[in-house]
C-alpha cells in the first residue's frame, strides 16, 4: 500500500478538539470530540510516549521491545493550560498539546528551541479489508535537520530525501539501498541547531518512514495496522538519545564471554569432520588466531534441525571436544524450519503438542525451506519457546557446542511470493492472538529468545552466545547478529562499514558483516581490505557461501595471509579495550561503534560522512574502501589524532590524505588515549596475561580512558567481580600525570602495567609513584619510553630533567 499523496488523499481522518482531560498520575489523557483518545506518557524527564486510539479504548498494552528494566521517573512534571494548548512540563521537555486537533509540538525546557513539530499529526485511513487502521503521523522537518538510524538500512549513514520499509525480509545478495531486507527497527535519531532527539515507533506491522522524500520539509511514518505508538527521546546529545533508546529497548541481559570477541570462521559449509579439523588446524599452523569455528546446515542429517549426519559427523562429541582441545568453539546453525518427516523426533513433539504455526482455517502453514516442506514453530507462544529452549540440551550440555546461529528466521520461504508466511498465519503473541500481518517482523526476535533461554539454562555458568539474521528493536538483549547474504564486492565493502554503524546507532552494538562476502568470491585485496574493516566489527567473522573457491585467510597466497594475520592480531591485542566498550554498552547503552555525526554532531561536517567511525571511544578508524589504493582521503573529526603505525600527530577538523598500502589501513588514536592491549594470542584464553600493556598517547591538557576487566565468562561479575578502573591523563610542558581510580572486587591475574609512551613531548628522566618519591624501572625500547608500574598505583608522574 502506498500512499502518494498523503495531503490529498481523501480516507484521511483527522482527530477533532479536545473535549476531556484526565492526568493519571504519569499518564495524560486528552480525548476529542469524534473519540480519538491521546495519552502521553511521562517515561523520564526526557521521554514521552504518545499512544492514540480512533475508538475511545486502547488496546491491550503489550510490546516485544520496552524491557521491563528500562528507567522510569521523573524529576517534574507540570500540566497547565492556555487558550490554545495543554503544556506539558518536565525538567527537560515542553510539550503543547493542542486543543483542537490534539497536535504536538515539543520544545528543550531550558532554551525553548522548538525540536519537534506535528505537521498534520496523527491522522489515519480506515481499512475495511484488515479490520483495523492504517495509522500515521507527519512532522514538519526543522531547518537543515538530518536524520540517521533504523536498523541495517544498506544506504548512506543520513537518510533524509529517503523513504524506508519495515518488513523483515530474505534478502540474498541485496544491494545499495535495497529496502526492506533482514531487520526491522523502527528508530531514528534527527539532528537540528544542534540538539538531537530520537523517534521509536514501537508498532511491528509493517511500518514506513519518508524523511522529507515526498514532500521536501516532512517526515511522516505510518503502519499498515496497529496502533500510533511512539516514544519521543531526547538528547540533545545524540549519544543520549540512543543509550535512552537502548536503555528503553533493553540492554544485553549479559557481557558477552570474550572469546565471542575473537575471530570467527565460517562458511556454507565445513563437512565432513576432516575438512573442519583440517580448517581448524591451518589456522593453528599459520599461526592465525581464532576461536570459533562455524557449521553450516549440512552438519545435520537431512537438514533436520537438532540431528547431526551420521556421514559426515559420525562422533560429533568428540570432535568438538578435540576443536576445544586447540581452542576452538564450535557454533551450529539452526533454522526455525521443522522438516515434515513422521520418524523425526522434532516433529513429533512439535505436532503431539500442537506447537507449529496455523493457517487461519486451521492447517499448519507449510512452506519449503532447505529439508523440503517444513512446519514452523510458534516462537510467540512462550510455551514454545520453553520447548525449543529445551530442544538445546544435548547440542550444548552433552556435545558441547558453544554457541547457536538462527537463521532464515524472517522466516524465509522458498519459492513463494513475498518469501515468507502468508499475512493470514495466526500467532499466539502472548495470549494476544493476531495475524502475521502482526508478528512478521518479531518472528525471528522471538526465535533468537528462545534459542538464547536454551543456550542459557545448558551453557550455565557459561554465558550464552547467540547470532540472528531477523530482528526487531529490542533484539539486542538476547542475541548477536550479522547483517545477511551480502555480495563479494567493493561496494559491499562500504555497506556493511555503514550497516554496522548504524546498527549501533539503533541501539544493537553486536554486529558484524560476512567478511568478504558471501555471495561471489573476492580477490585477495578486496578480502584484505574487508578483514581490516572487519577486525573493528563488534562481531567478526568471515563467511561465504563457498561455491565460489575458498575464503581462509590463506586462501589468497602467502602476502594476503600476512596481511590478514596481522590485522586478526591486531583484534586480539585490542580485546581488552573492545571488552571496556562492550561493558560501556552493556551497562549504559553506549554504541561501540560511532559514527562521527554520533560522535560530534557540533560540527556540521560530521552529518553526511559514512566511511569514518570511531571504534569505542578513542579509535577513529576508515577503511580503504576503493581497489588499487595506495591510501585514501579521510575526515578528521575535532581533536587531534596519532597514526597508530607511525605516531604523527594529526590536527583534526578537517580532510586530509591518509597513506595506506594494502597492508596497512587509517587508524588514529584520540590524544591522550591510554589504550589497553593483551599479547597476541592464538584464541582467548591461550596465554595467562602476565602483564598489561597501554599505549600511552600524550596529551597537553587532560584525557581519561577506561579498564573494564573480569574473568571474560560467567556471572561472578554481576556479583561484584569486576575491575573497573579509570585513568587520568595531565600533560604538561615537562611533565606527564597519569592517576587511576579503581572499584570493583575482581583481581586480575598480573601484577603490573607496561606503560608505553608515545608522544612525550620531552625525555623522561624520574618517575614517581604515589608521591613516594619510589623510581621505578625504566626501559627504552625502540626510542619510545617504557615504564613498567603495579598495577594499582594511584599516580604516575614523569618529569623531564
Ligand atoms: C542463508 C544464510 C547464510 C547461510 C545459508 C545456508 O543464506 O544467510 O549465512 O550460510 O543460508 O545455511
Amino acid at each position: 500500500m502506498i500512499l502518494n499523496t498523503e495531503l490529498e488523499f481523501k480516507g484521511n481522518l483527522f482527530p477533532t478538539k479536545i473535549i476531556s482531560y484526565v492526568k493519571n498520575r504519569d499518564t495524560l489523557t486528552f480525548t476529542s470530540e469524534n473519540g480519538v483518545a491521546l495519552q502521553v506518557t511521562v517515561v523520564r524527564d526526557s521521554v514521552l510516549r504518545f499512544r492514540f486510539t480512533t475508538t475511545s479504548v486502547f488496546e491491550k498494552d503489550f510490546s516485544y521491545a520496552i524491557t521491563k528494566y528500562a528507567s522510569r521517573g521523573y524529576n517534574f512534571l507540570e500540566v497547565t493550560e492556555d487558550d490554545a494548548f495543554y503544556i506539558i512540563t518536565t525538567s527537560k521537555l515542553i510539550c503543547n498539546i493542542s486543543k483542537t486537533d490534539l497536535r504536538s509540538f515539543i520544545y528543550d525546557a531550558k532554551d525553548k528551541t522548538l525540536l519537534c513539530e506535528d505537521e498534520l499529526g496523527f491522522h489515519w485511513e480506515e481499512n475495511y479489508h484488515f479490520g483495523g487502521n492504517i495509522v500515521k503521523m507527519s512532522k514538519t522537518s526543522q531547518d537543515s535537520e538530518s536524520y540517521y538510524g533504523l536498523g541495517d538500512k544498506p544506504t548512506d549513514n543520513n537518510l533524509k530525501g529517503k523513504r524506508f520499509e519495515n518488513w523483515v525480509t530474505d534478502s540474498y545478495a541485496f544491494g545499495k539501498n535495497t529496502d526492506p531486507i533482514y531487520k526491522a527497527i523502527p528508530f531514528y535519531t534527527a539532528l537540528h541547531h544542534g540538539k538531537s532527539y530520537g523517534i521509536f515507533f514501537d508498532n511491528t506491522f509493517k511500518t514506513e518512514f519518508d524523511f522529507c522524500q515526498e514532500r521536501r520539509n516532512i517526515t511522516s511514518f505510518w503502519a499498515h495496522g496497529g496502533e500510533m505508538n511512539y516514544y519521543f527521546i531526547y538528547g540533545p546529545a545524540m549519544s543520549d538519545v540512543v543509550a535512552n533508546y537502548t536503555d528503553l529497548t533493553g540492554k544485553p541481559h549479559e557481557m558477552p564471554a570474550l572469546w565471542t570477541l575473537g575471530y570467527h570462521q565460517c562458511k556454507w559449509s565445513y563437512y565432513p569432520e576432516s575438512n573442519v579439523k583440517e580448517i581448524a588446524n591451518k589456522f593453528r599452523e599459520l599461526q592465525i588466531p581464532c576461536d570459533a569455528i562455524y557449521l553450516d546446515i549440512d552438519y545435520m542429517e537431512g537438514f533436520r534441525c537438532f540431528t547431526w549426519s551420521k556421514e559426515y559427523f559420525p562422533d560429533p562429541k568428540r570432535m568438538v571436544k578435540e576443536l576445544a582441545d586447540q581452542g576452538f568453539k564450535t557454533i551450529v546453525i539452526i533454522d526455525p524450519g521443522i522438516k515434515i518427516d513422521k520418524d523425526y523426533w522434532v516433529y513429533q513433539e512439535g505436532i503431539e503438542n500442537d506447537y507449529f504455526c496455523k493457517r487461519a482455517d486451521g492447517p499448519y502453514m507449510k512452506g519449503k525451506v532447505w529439508p523440503g516442506e517444513c512446519y514452523f514453530p510458534d516462537f510467540t507462544n512462550p510455551e514454545v519457546r520453553e520447548w525449543w529452549s529445551d530442544l538445546f540440551k544435548e547440542l550444548v550440555e552433552d556435545i558441547g557446542v558453544k554457541g547457536v546461529w538462527n537463521d532464515m528466521n524472517e522466516p524465509a520461504v522458498m519459492d513463494v511470493p513475498g518469501k515468507s508466511f502468508p499475512d493470514d498465519v495466526r500467532h499466539e503473541y502472548e495470549g494476544n492472538h493476531c495475524s502475521h500481518r502482526k508478528a512478521h517482523n518479531i518472528y525471528g526476535m522471538q526465535m533468537a529468545r528462545a534459542t538464547y533461554q536454551g543456550l542459557k539454562k545448558f551453557s550455565y555458568p557459561k554465558r550464552p552466545f547467540v547470532i540472528t539474521r531477523a530482528a526487531y528493536a529490542g533484539t539486542q538483549r538476547y542475541t548477536s547478529s550479522w547483517t545477511g547474504d551480502n555480495v563479494a564486492s567493493w561496494e559491499h565493502l562500504t555497506i556493511a562499514n555503514v550497516q554496522a554503524q548504524r546498527m549501533c546507532m539503533s541501539g544493537f552494538s553486536f554486529i558484524g558483516s560476512d567478511i568478504g562476502g558471501f555471495a561471489e568470491q573476492p580477490n585477495g585485496e578486496l578480502y584484505a581490505r574487508w578483514i581490516q574493516l572487519g577486525i573493528f566489527h563488534p562481531f567478526c567473522r568471515t563467511h561465504s557461501s563457498g561455491d565460489h573457491g575458498d575464503q581462509e585467510p590463506w586462501a589468497f597466497g602467502r602476502n594476503i595471509t600476512d596481511i590478514v594475520r596481522k590485522f586478526i592480531e591486531l583484534r586480539y591485542q585490542l580485546l581488552p579495550y573492545l571488552y571496556t566498550a562492550f561493558w560501556k554498552y552493556a551497562s549504559e547503552g553506549i554504541p561501540i561503534l560511532k559514527s562521527l555525526v554520533l560522535f560530534d554532531q557540533e560540527d556540521r561536517h560530521t552529518h553526511h560522512r559514512n566511511d569514518e567511525f570511531i571504534f569505542g571511544e578513542k579509535i577513529l578508524v576508515c577503511p580503504v574502501n576503493a581497489p588499487n589504493s595506495r591510501g585514501r582521503r579521510m575526515y578528521f573529526p575535532r581533536g587531534n589524532w596519532y597514526n597508530l603505525w607511525t605516531d604523527e600527530l594529526v590536527e583534526g577538523g578537517q580532510e586530509l590524505w591518509v597513506d595506506a598500502d594494502l597492508d596497512s589501513m587509517p587508524i588514529f588514536i584520540k590524544e591522550g588515549a591510554m589504550i589497553p592491549k593483551y599479547p597476541v594470542q592464538q584464541y582467548v584464553g591461550e596465554k595467562i596475561i602476565d602483564e598489561l600493556k597501554f599505549d600511552v598517547y600524550y596529551k597537553p591538557g587532560k584525557e581519561s580512558s577506561q579498564l573494564f576487566e573480569d574473568a571474560h565468562d560467567g556471572y561472578d561479575y554481576i556479583k561484584g567481580r569486576y575491575s573497573f578502573r579509570e585513568f587520568n591523563l595531565i600533560g604538561k610542558e615537562k611533565e606527564l600525570i597519569i592517576q587511576q581510580h579503581k572499584s570493583g572486587k575482581f583481581d586480575a591475574p598480573y601484577q603490573t602495567f607496561k606503560l608505553e609512551l608515545h608522544g612525550l613531548p620531552f625525555k623522561a628522566a624520574k618517575v614517581t609513584i604515589d608521591k613516594e618519591g619510589f623510581i621505578c624501572e625504566e626501559i627504552v625500547v625502540n626510542g619510545e619510553t617504557t615504564i613498567i608500574v603495579d598495577k594499582n598505583f594511584r599516580e604516575v608522574v614523569i618529569t623531564s630533567l
